[in-house]
């Protein structure tokens, strides 16, 4: 590989010839080095990219050369999902690059959730990105973000955080002990299991009294006034270490693209890094097929569909009208409306990285719809049934997939990944609320979001303390 990053002697600052910031914005294209710390193009605001100088980087003829990576597992860079990839994401010098294990992720044909979703067994793949160390494909974006901060010596980062993003910041600044992490949350939004990792892991936890989209723009306010590092997917190194998901889905399935990738969609980070890397496969000529995009809202969350479908808002040759956007959200001032969705995870409303999703979703050939709560939790149930699990924002992947099957989008034999993003044990409250036998437990959790019914709970048998009335109960339930 012939990473050439050099450290300049009088800023002891990173500097690359192999890659470089640009503005998405194409009548702007502003670059940047990777020295600097931006979240948007300083001279008009539009999303920043990282960009590389494939003529410089020694990137292997075909994708079967990184299964070379493998032999090599005893190096923590070679033993990284992220990392063993470095060719693609060549931002950072070797001895720079952090990791933390992350990306020993799963590919698993899932025969009884192909048979839920109506797709032929055999042709339904399940990402399991809740196997990564904090229990979220949060992971995969953080050890870049936080490898870049390290690059540029941060001593503190923050994110705004629906929870997953919180508890991967919080975990990778408690191993390497190299920055304090400061985590904004909303009020009552996140939930204890992801909580308790981010107050563990010794995080400082701002609770702010608004929802996600209020802790986003403030995380944006005082990062900057504090200089303090933010590693939300706003920044461009996230979708970096993001993009590598899709490499490892490619490689489970000996380096063919599926014929969909479905995915839930909040701030449309993963969507967006998605479409970056088939972008940039083709680019290189590394793959002949791109994959179908499908991006799954909550209903109670729904800004994508509603602009995509509804409103047309569409890639247009690199010139999104993004004024239908800010006019969707002045509407949603004006009445109030805040995203509510079981799915906690995603209950956004303003995505960041709305514009980027739209390119992902144009090269891709990507759809878009929304799901119920209802139909998540159902989703989720089948999901756990079938093993391993996730936790319920994951599970709209799933539940995305059935409705493109049953509008006929998706069809019956084609080969499809569904990624769940995160563990199952992440929000055990809305699973323990969905299998109870207790009413109002149920009403409570469940009944104000529209959820009426639990299709697939698995309910605990209550029994007296006494051996028979033990033994009739099993003997009468297996
Ligand atoms: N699934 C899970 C489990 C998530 O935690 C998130 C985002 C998403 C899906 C949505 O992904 O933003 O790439 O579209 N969680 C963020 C957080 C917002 O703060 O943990 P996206």
């Amino acid at each position: 590989m012939s990473v050439s990053q050099q450290t300049s002697s009088t800023s002891n600052r990173i500097t690359s010839d192999l890659a470089y910031q640009q503005c998405m914005n194409v009548d702007c294209g502003a670059t940047y080095g990777v020295e600097e710390v931006l979240t948007s193009c300083p001279k008009c605001r539009d999303l920043l990219d990282v960009r590389y100088n494939w003529d410089k980087i020694n990137v292997p003829e075909k994708l079967s050369d990184f299964e070379g990576m493998w032999t090599k597992r005893y190096q923590p860079l070679r033993f990284s999902g992220v990392w063993r990839f470095h060719e693609m994401l060549p931002f950072a010098p070797e001895n720079k690059v952090i990791t933390v294990g992350e990306g020993q992720t799963l590919l698993q044909q899932a025969n009884s959730v192909a048979r839920y979703v109506g797709i032929r067994p055999g042709q339904l793949y399940l990402q399991y990105e809740g196997m990564n160390p904090s229990g979220s494909f949060k992971d995969n974006g953080m050890c870049a973000a936080f490898t870049h901060a390290h690059m540029i010596g941060a001593k503190r980062a923050a994110c705004a955080s629906t929870g997953n993003t919180s508890a991967s910041l919080a975990m990778y600044c408690a191993v390497t002990q190299l920055m304090k992490a400061v985590i904004f949350i909303g009020s009552g939004k996140i939930s204890y299991g992801k909580l308790s990792q981010a107050l563990e892991y010794g995080a400082l936890t701002v609770q702010i009294a608004g929802d996600f989209d209020d802790a986003m723009a403030r995380v944006k306010d005082v990062s900057k006034e504090l200089g303090i590092y933010l590693v939300n997917s706003i920044n461009p190194f996230r979708l970096e270490g993001q993009k590598t998901i899709m490499l490892r889905v490619l490689e489970a399935l000996r380096w063919e693209s599926p014929d969909w990738i479905v995915v839930p969609g909040g701030n449309l980070g993963n969507s967006s890094a998605f479409g970056k890397a088939f972008i940039e496969l083709k680019q290189l000529g590394l793959i002949e097929k791109i994959p179908r995009l499908a991006v799954i809202n909550a209903g109670g969350a729904d800004t994508l569909d509603v602009l995509f479908n509804q409103r047309n808002l569409k890639w247009n040759g690199a010139r999104p009208r993004m004024e239908t956007a800010c006019r969707y959200y002045d509407e949603l001032d004006q009445s109030h409306s805040k995203a509510d969705t079981i799915a906690s995870a995603i209950e956004i409303n303003r995505p960041v990285n709305l514009k980027k999703c739209l390119r992902a979703l144009d090269f891709c050939d990507g759809v878009v719809r929304q799901v119920s709560d209802q139909e998540i939790l159902d989703a989720k149930a089948q999901v756990g049934a079938g093993g391993i699990g996730c936790e319920p924002a994951s599970a709209a992947s799933v539940a995305g997939a059935k409705i493109l099957r049953q509008q006929g989008v998706i069809g019956m034999d084609d080969r499809v990944v569904c990624i769940l993003t995160g563990h199952q044990l992440k929000d055990p409250t809305a699973t323990v609320a969905y299998h109870t036998t207790d009413q109002e437990k149920f009403n409570q959790v469940l009944g104000a979001r529209g959820v009426s019914r639990a299709s697939f709970a698995n309910r605990a048998v209550a029994v007296p303390n006494d051996v028979e009335a033990i033994v009739k109960a099993i003997q009468l339930y297996s």
